[in-house]
C-alpha cells in the first residue's frame, strides 16, 4: 500500500496533509510540483507513462487534488474543475438529457440558479424550485420518470436553510434520481453527504477548500464508479478543467481546511453571540443557533455549524447598505470561505440575479463569511458598523 493509500484511511487532518500523493519517485518532492505542460512524451505511440498524454485530460498536479478531495469526501473518484460552476454544468450534461428535470433548491445559491434557469433550460432541462429543510416540498416537486437530479445546498447561500441530508437521498433514490449536494459552505471537514447517502457532492473549491481567495475552482466527487466514468467522459470532452497552478494553490490550501475551519466556527460563534444582542439587529440566522429552525438536522449531520451567518438589521436595506459600507476590517466583497472577513448585500450583489423571481432575497439581508482574524476586532468593527 503507498502512503497515500495508507494515509487515506486516517484522520481528516492526515488525509488532508497526505492523500492523493506520494513524494515524488524521482526527486523526493514532498509537495506535488506543479507541471506545467500541456503534453507528454510517449514510450511509443500508445505508450502512456502513468495514463498522461494530454493535460485537458489528466495533469499531475490536478490529480493530487482530486485525489485528496476524493479521500476528504470519502468518496470513490474526485474531479477538479475551472470554477464551481464548471463542475455544475458538466455534471448536468452528465447525467442529464433535454425533456428531464431537477429539483433545486429555493435559494439556491444565484449563479447556480442562473445555469439552471438561462443556460440549462435552453437545452430541454426543466427545473423546479423547493425548500431544501421541507422533505415533503422537495418530494412533491419530483416529478416521477423525469426527475433526474435532486439538487440540494446544506447550509444554503444566503439564507442558511439546512436539508436532511439523510432523508433527502432516500426521497431522491425513491424516485430513481441523484442526490447532489453542493458542500461549499461547510466544506468536507464539517460534514460529508456522500456518507449520508448522496450520490454527489459539488464544491466550489474557490471557497473553504481553497481558503485563501487566490484562486478560482471546483469539484465534484462521486460514490459510484459508473457515474465516475462519466463525469471523467465529461469533463474531459467538456474541457472546463483545473489547471496546473490552480490545482497547486487549492490543494496547498486545502491542507489546512481543519484548523482553518475550526477557528472560522470559533470566531462565527463569538460574533452571532455579539449580534443576536444588538439592538438593530433583528434577526440573526446560523444554524448553531437553537432557534434557527435546520438546528437539530445541522447538529446531526455537521461537525460544527460554519463561518457563515447571516442577519437583518432594523432600518432596511439602506441600513444594511450603510452597514455593508461602514465595515473595514469586513471587506465588502462577493465570494466567502477565505482567511479574511468579508461583508455583503445579497439582495444587490451575489443574489442580483434572482431579483424578481421566487428566489428574491429580503432586502434588508447581510451576509458575512467570518475570516480567521482576532474574534476581539471583528467584533469592533461590526460594532462601529452598525452604530
Ligand atoms: C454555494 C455555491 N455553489 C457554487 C458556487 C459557484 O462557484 P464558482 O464561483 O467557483 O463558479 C458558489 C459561488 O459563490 C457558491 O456560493
Amino acid at each position: 500500500m503507498s502512503t497515500s493509500e495508507h494515509k487515506a484511511k486516517s484522520g481528516f487532518e492526515t488525509r488532508a496533509i497526505h492523500a492523493g500523493y506520494d513524494p515524488d519517485p524521482t526527486t523526493g518532492a514532498v509537495i506535488p510540483p506543479i507541471y506545467a505542460t500541456s503534453t507528454y512524451k510517449q514510450d511509443g505511440v500508445g505508450g502512456l507513462r502513468g495514463g498522461y498524454e494530454y493535460s485537458r485530460s489528466a495533469n499531475p498536479t490536478r490529480t493530487a487534488l482530486e485525489g485528496v478531495l476524493a479521500a476528504l469526501e470519502e468518496g470513490e473518484r474526485g474531479f477538479a474543475f475551472a470554477s464551481g460552476l464548471a463542475a455544475e454544468d458538466t455534471l448536468i450534461r452528465a447525467v442529464c438529457r433535454p425533456g428531464d428535470h431537477a429539483v433545486i433548491p429555493d435559494d439556491a445559491y444565484g449563479g447556480t440558479y442562473r445555469l439552471f434557469d438561462k443556460v440549462e433550460r435552453n437545452w430541454g432541462l426543466a427545473h423546479s424550485p423547493a425548500a431544501v429543510s421541507d422533505v415533503d416540498a422537495v418530494r412533491a416537486a419530483i416529478r416521477p420518470g423525469e426527475t433526474k437530479l435532486v439538487w440540494v445546498e446544506t447550509p444554503t447561500n444566503p439564507l442558511l436553510n439546512i436539508g436532511d441530508i439523510e432523508a433527502l437521498a432516500a426521497v431522491a433514490h425513491e424516485a430513481g434520481a441523484l442526490l447532489v449536494v453542493d458542500n461549499t459552505f461547510a466544506s468536507p471537514y464539517l460534514q460529508q453527504p456522500l456518507t449520508l447517502g448522496a450520490d454527489v457532492v459539488v464544491h466550489s473549491t474557490t471557497k473553504y477548500v481553497g481558503g485563501h481567495s487566490d484562486v478560482v475552482g471546483g469539484a465534484l466527487v462521486v460514490r459510484d464508479l459508473e457515474l465516475a466514468e462519466q463525469v471523467a467522459f465529461h469533463q474531459n470532452s467538456i474541457g472546463a478543467v483545473a489547471g496546473p497552478f490552480d490545482s497547486f494553490l487549492t490543494h496547498r490550501g486545502l491542507k489546512t481546511l481543519g484548523i482553518r475551519m475550526d477557528r472560522h466556527c470559533d470566531n462565527a460563534e463569538k460574533i452571532v453571540d455579539f449580534l443576536t444582542a444588538h439592538p438593530k439587529v433583528s434577526q440573526v440566522i446560523y444554524p448553531g443557533l437553537a432557534e434557527h429552525p435546520g438546528h437539530t438536522v445541522a447538529a446531526k449531520q455537521m461537525k460544527r455549524f460554519g463561518g457563515m451567518v447571516s442577519f437583518r438589521v432594523v432600518g432596511g436595506e439602506e441600513q444594511a447598505l450603510a452597514v455593508c459600507e461602514n465595515a473595514e476590517v469586513f471587506t465588502l466583497g462577493e465570494s466567502l470561505g477565505g482567511v479574511e472577513s468579508l461583508i455583503e448585500h445579497p439582495g444587490r450583489m451575489t443574489h442580483a440575479s434572482v431579483a424578481g423571481t421566487e428566489l428574491e432575497v429580503p432586502a434588508d439581508l447581510i451576509r458575512i463569511s467570518v475570516g480567521i482574524e482576532t474574534a476581539d476586532d471583528l467584533i469592533a468593527d461590526l460594532e462601529r458598523a452598525l452604530g
